[in-house]
């Protein structure tokens, strides 16, 4: 049993940057074969406003599409840019043959409606899985559709290290669209057999549920909120959190840490994801296969 993996309790660190590289060298020979094709892969990203961490992410996503060869347009969106407006340009892509996968990134300026955005993202183009008919391929176990890059990044990871999850109890803390609720619902599915509970904030007793859990999903977007006592001996511990808090030492003046209090849990844990170079990397990676999906399926 995996769990039992590190009876020393010396924690494996799960190493995300390796992963994320290592999904990002298997995409290669797809998008040499599209691109010969004449279809190479393409991806919209769109930013609404001038949210510090939203500009860096959606230049991390540029960047990535440029390292592997993918055609990638990037609208930076003046914060009063109108809902009319947005949707306007989602149609454009669309209808844009170059275009496999459109990304509006989250959260958009609060005049703006981002349910209603989404639903106008054809959802095969939907390579964030944010669109009702994708959030139903989930749960209906159709591969076809999309999948929240993060989630699915969490479960690439489990599987690169072995970790078993069928007759696991999985504690998923936070029940967001983009992480908590997609991450409960590929840990109950047939490929992923664990049990799972999604905790929040309403929750009766969380340290005492969390420590029933054999693998804790952390996504409640709360710095170090995950304690040493929420934590079975041996248990898995996947940090989804990226939360930047002041930090005067630091040149920018703050520094990330997760959802997680690292350095209190770790040494309870059989594996944890570190913050930063866990899940995060991953989430870009996943954000590519999406993509390159969306080309294969859109193109064949
Ligand atoms: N904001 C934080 N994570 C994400 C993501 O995965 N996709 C988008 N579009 N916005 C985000």
């Amino acid at each position: 049993m995996i769990l039992s993996n590190n009876k020393d309790m010396t924690p494996t660190l799960i190493d995300g940057k390796e992963v994320a590289n290592r999904v990002r060298e298997g995409l290669k020979a797809e998008i040499a074969e599209l691109t010969a094709a004449g279809h190479t892969p393409g991806l919209a990203v769109v930013l609404v406003g001038e949210d510090p961490a939203s500009q860096v992410y959606v230049g991390s996503k540029v960047k990535a599409c440029a390292e592997l060869g993918l055609y990638s347009q990037k609208w930076a969106l003046p914060t009063e840019t109108t809902q009319q407006e947005l949707v306007e340009l989602i149609h454009k892509l669309n209808a844009d043959d170059r275009i496999h996968g459109i990304l509006v990134q989250s959260p958009p300026p609060p005049h703006i409606d981002e349910e209603a955005v989404i639903l106008n993202i054809d959802p095969r183009k939907d390579v964030d899985g944010f669109h009702p008919a994708n959030v139903a391929k989930l749960v209906l176990e159709d591969e076809e559709g999309f999948v929240p890059c993060t989630p699915l990044g969490c479960m690439e990871l489990l599987k690169a290290y072995g970790i078993e999850t069928a007759g696991k109890h999985a504690v998923v803390v936070g029940r967001s669209m983009i992480v908590g609720k997609p991450m409960a619902n590929l840990l109950v599915a047939k490929k992923a057999n664990a049990t799972v509970t999604i905790a929040h904030s309403r929750t009766k007793d969380l340290p005492g549920l969390c420590r029933t859990a054999d693998i804790i999903v952390a996504a409640v977007g709360r710095p170090e909120m995950i304690k040493a006592d929420f934590v079975k001996e041996g248990a898995v511990v996947l940090d989804v959190g990226i939360n930047r808090i002041p930090d005067a030492t630091r040149p920018r003046g703050y520094r990330i840490v997760g959802d997680v209090d690292f350095a209190a849990v770790k040494d309870r844990c059989s594996y944890i994801t570190p913050v930063p170079g866990g899940v995060g990397p991953m989430t870009i990676a996943m954000l590519m296969a999406n993509t390159v999906k969306a080309c294969r399926q859109l193109t064949r």
